[in-house]
Order: C-alpha cells, then structure tokens, then sequence
C-alpha cells in the first residue's frame, strides 16, 4: 500500500487546526529514524550548506552537492513528502533555469517537491513549476539567502509596511500555486495574519505558535552543530557531547586493550 504523505494531505493539515511537524534531514540514517515519527513532510534544506558541508551560509552549495543529500534522504524515506530547498542562484536568474534544476531534484534526487526562497519576485517561477508538475513550498521572511540583503539574520517585517509587503508576498506565492509556504523570523501576530489569510499551510521557524506548523533544522533540536545557533531553535538534546563521550570510550577501550574483553 502506498503510505506516501501528498501535497493535498500536507494542505488538508491546516483545516486540522491542530499543529503538525516538519524537520530538515540530509541523508539516509537519519531519513530512516525521522520517517517512523508522526512527521509529515521532511526537508533537505539548504542549511546543509552549513551544518553538512562546514560553509559558513547556506549560499555556497551547489545543486550537485545538495542532489547528493537529496538523493540519500528520498532513499530513507516512504511516508513523508520530501521537499528539496533550492539553493542561491539556482532558480532566481531565469524561470528556466528555475525548472532545469526542480527538474534535477524530482528526477535524480527522488524529491517530490522544492522550496524557493522570495516573495512576489518569485511567483512567475512558481507558476511555471506547478504547471509543469513541481509542486513549490514558498518561503519569505527571514531568507538566509539573502542575508547580504538583510543585513544578516534579522526578523522581518516588523514595519507596517514591511509587513504589509510580507502579507502581499504571502498572497502571491499562494496565487501562484505553491502547497505551503515556510514563515521564517516575522513577529508572531504577523505570521498569524498571514496564516488566516491563506488557505495554504504556514510552517513557521521563529515565527511564534499561530502556524499550521512547526519547521526545525534536525542539528538544532538535537544540539549537532554550534557554529551557529539561532534564537528561534530549540535543543533537546546535546547530542555532539554523547557522540563525544561515546567515541572517547572506544579510544580509551583500545588504549587501554579493553576493545577485546567480552570475546568481541
Ligand atoms: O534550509 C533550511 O533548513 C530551511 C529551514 C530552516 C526552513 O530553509
């Protein structure tokens, strides 16, 4: 029986009234253990740039290198849908080259779905995507893509007409066809108009509770990378010190001629 979670499901969610997960994942381990949980939909994010790839923004990756990520977490997954971010400069210049690299993801990657960074700027891309039979998750707000723009990591919208702008984005990128849209570092009572504006899911990251649903990257919430935490994550774990703890135990065995006890 096919289990897989569709753009319509992710869209019936909002009608729910009741808040669903998103994660990000980057490869097959870790695809397989966020699978099992009641989490509808996984991105591989272009925070890969960062948090697999040691970049110091998501801007440097590549499509090659985010296919590879791709590629493994689709190979992890059978019941989430599984969304590709598209990385700087692979859509913006052209609808073209917009849809060469969409095309890229759900024919050699195994997504079913992409996310675009932008508001209005945008829309004519998304539009050609979903005719062609991508389906587009939107993403406006905060846009690490753009931090040279907004001068780094900083909420948005906090104007009236900065927020107005966000509100006439959000609107353009549903028009446009996209199945949901990622709020990413607005103010909360924002996020919550725009929320009840739309009839598409929002999927808020530092965006306060009134989403339809929650978006972390899978490094924050387990404590995996702290180069560079932002305000809105949560840690419920710190993994790095257990991984840490664990392999400095499998040193000290060998040292130690421990590694041999047990018959192992
Ligand atoms: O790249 C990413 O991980 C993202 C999420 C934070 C939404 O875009």
């Amino acid at each position: 029986m096919n289990k897989k979670i569709s753009i319509n499901k992710i869209k019936q969610l909002k009608k729910t009234k009741k808040p669903f997960c998103a994660i990000t994942a980057y490869d097959f381990s870790s695809a397989k253990i966020i699978d099992k949980l009641d989490i509808p939909l996984v991105l591989v994010g272009d925070s890969a740039s960062m948090v697999m790839m040691g970049y110091d923004s998501t801007i440097p990756i590549s499509m090659d290198e985010m296919i590879t990520f791709v590629k493994s977490v689709a190979n992890g997954i059978e019941n989430a849908l599984v969304v590709a971010d598209m990385p700087f400069l692979s859509y913006q210049s052209s609808v073209e080259s917009a849809l060469k690299n969409a095309g890229r993801f759900l024919k050699e990657g195994r997504a079913n779905a992409v996310k675009i960074e932008g508001g209005f700027f945008v829309s004519k891309h998304i539009e050609s995507l979903v005719n062609y039979g991508i389906p587009v998750m939107g993403h406006i707000g905060l846009l690490p893509q753009s931090i040279n723009q907004q001068s780094g990591y900083n909420i948005q919208g906090k104007t009236e007409e900065d927020a107005q702008k966000l509100i006439d984005d959000a609107k353009s990128i549903e028009n446009a066809g996209a199945f949901s849209i990622v709020l990413e570092g607005i103010p909360k009572n924002l996020a919550q108009t725009i929320t009840n504006e739309l009839s598409i899911p929002t999927i808020g990251i530092g965006a306060g509770p009134y989403c339809d649903g929650q978006i972390q990257v899978f490094h924050d919430l387990l404590g995996l990378y702290d180069t560079f935490v932002p305000k809105h994550a949560k840690q419920y774990v710190n993994l790095s010190n257990t991984i840490s703890n664990a392999i400095q135990n499998y040193v000290s065995d060998v040292k130690n001629l421990r590694f041999f006890s047990n018959n192992k």
